[in-house]
């Protein structure tokens, strides 16, 4: 273990509440335990699931203080004893911190169990990894993990301007897949940069009918990221053994005949990154470095941010004042 400071500065909540609680002061620099690693942080994204974290909404085990965030690119300064890979000085990321008992990384140092851990391909700007870490590892585990996608098949993704909606276009566009998406016409032109076939404005009347035609013989795999999902009308735009994966819009309520789902072997899945095994995160993460090394994906916009503008940057996620902009946080060493 490399010697070094004994405190840093930390964004943290010491209970579960409102933008408020973030707290920006002094901890203790963690230690590692026999499987973990210290980084020294270069940047730190902040998710939407980081506010549901803080506020209790996504219910999960947490030590208090506890230090918000889940995404961080850093260097390796330490390793515990069981640890024989990576090395000390190696620049890695990681994507699930921040839950499960696990700290969050808005701070100067962090742990993460090294399983937990990836190469940050050579030449790649940190902050351009970490803006697409979680969006990008999410769509893989909803496109292939979840869904199956297989190459010669049609995909729908709802909100395909989004964080989640890019990168789902660029990884099911890559594997040969024929990609609609929905997002309004100004999105237009990155969508189809991202891999769409086709862009259908979900503000014009009649997206159901537009899709329909679009997709004459079904859609095989529907990914939902607008939260928005109208189950009843899409579902009958699936194909044969069709799945509609929801991974947004939790207060939703969604309803559907039964008729329009079993008997054509339809299936709706649901699923949350957080669930996510270390090997599933593993195999994600191989597919998302290969892509970020490729220079494949990429953020639309990002803010940098100091890390002591987390509650800052949580209360603009809260209030939609983000749109389309990746805010990542850095330490000011
Ligand atoms: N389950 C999981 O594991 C998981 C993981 C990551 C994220 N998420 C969730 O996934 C969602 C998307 O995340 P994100 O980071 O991609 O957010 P985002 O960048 O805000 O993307 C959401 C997209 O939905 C679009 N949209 C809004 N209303 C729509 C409608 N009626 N029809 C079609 N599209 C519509 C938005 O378009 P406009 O910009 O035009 O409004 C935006 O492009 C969030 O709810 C997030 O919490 C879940």
């Amino acid at each position: 273990m490399v010697s070094g400071p004994e405190q840093m500065h930390a964004a943290y909540v010491e209970s579960l509440g409102g933008t408020d609680a973030i707290r920006y002061g002094m901890l203790p620099v963690p230690r590692c335990g026999p499987g973990d690693v210290l980084l020294q942080v270069e940047a730190v994204a902040v998710d939407n699931v980081d506010t549901f974290v803080r506020s209790g909404r996504f219910p999960t085990a947490l030590t208090f203080p506890f230090v918000i965030g889940r995404d961080v690119v850093g260097t390796v300064v330490g390793r515990g004893a069981e640890v024989t890979t990576p090395n000390v000085g190696d620049r890695v990321w990681c994507n699930s911190l921040g839950h499960d008992g696990r700290q969050g990384p808005t701070s100067e140092y962090t742990t993460a169990p090294a399983d937990r851990v990836y190469s940050l391909p050579a030449g790649v700007d940190p902050v351009v990894a970490v803006a697409v870490a979680h969006p990008a590892a999410t769509a893989h585990l909803a496109l292939y993990t979840h869904a199956g996608l297989r190459a010669v098949e049609t995909v729908f993704v709802a909100g395909g301007a989004g964080h989640v909606g890019s990168a789902l276009t660029v990884m099911a566009a890559r594997s040969g897949a024929r990609v609609l998406v929905s997002a309004r016409a100004d999105d237009d032109e990155w969508c189809r940069s991202s891999g769409a076939a086709e862009v259908l404005d979900y503000t014009a009347p009649d997206l159901a009918g537009r899709l329909r035609s679009a997709a004459s013989d079904g859609i095989d795999v529907l990914v939902d990221t607008s939260g928005r999902l109208d189950l009843a009308t899409t579902l009958n735009l699936l194909a044969t053994r069709g799945r509609i994966v929801v991974m947004a819009g939790m207060d939703r309520q969604l309803e559907c005949r039964a008729g329009d789902l079993y008997p054509r072997d339809r299936s709706l899945i649901g699923f949350a990154i957080s669930n996510a095994t270390s090997d599933e995160l593993a195999e994600a993460a191989q597919h998302v470095t290969t892509l970020l090394a490729d220079g494949v994906l990429r953020p639309r916009n990002v803010e940098e941010l100091p890390l002591s503008a987390a509650g800052e940057a949580h209360r603009r996620l809260e209030a939609g004042d983000a749109r389309g902009i990746r805010l990542v946080l850095r330490p000011e060493h």
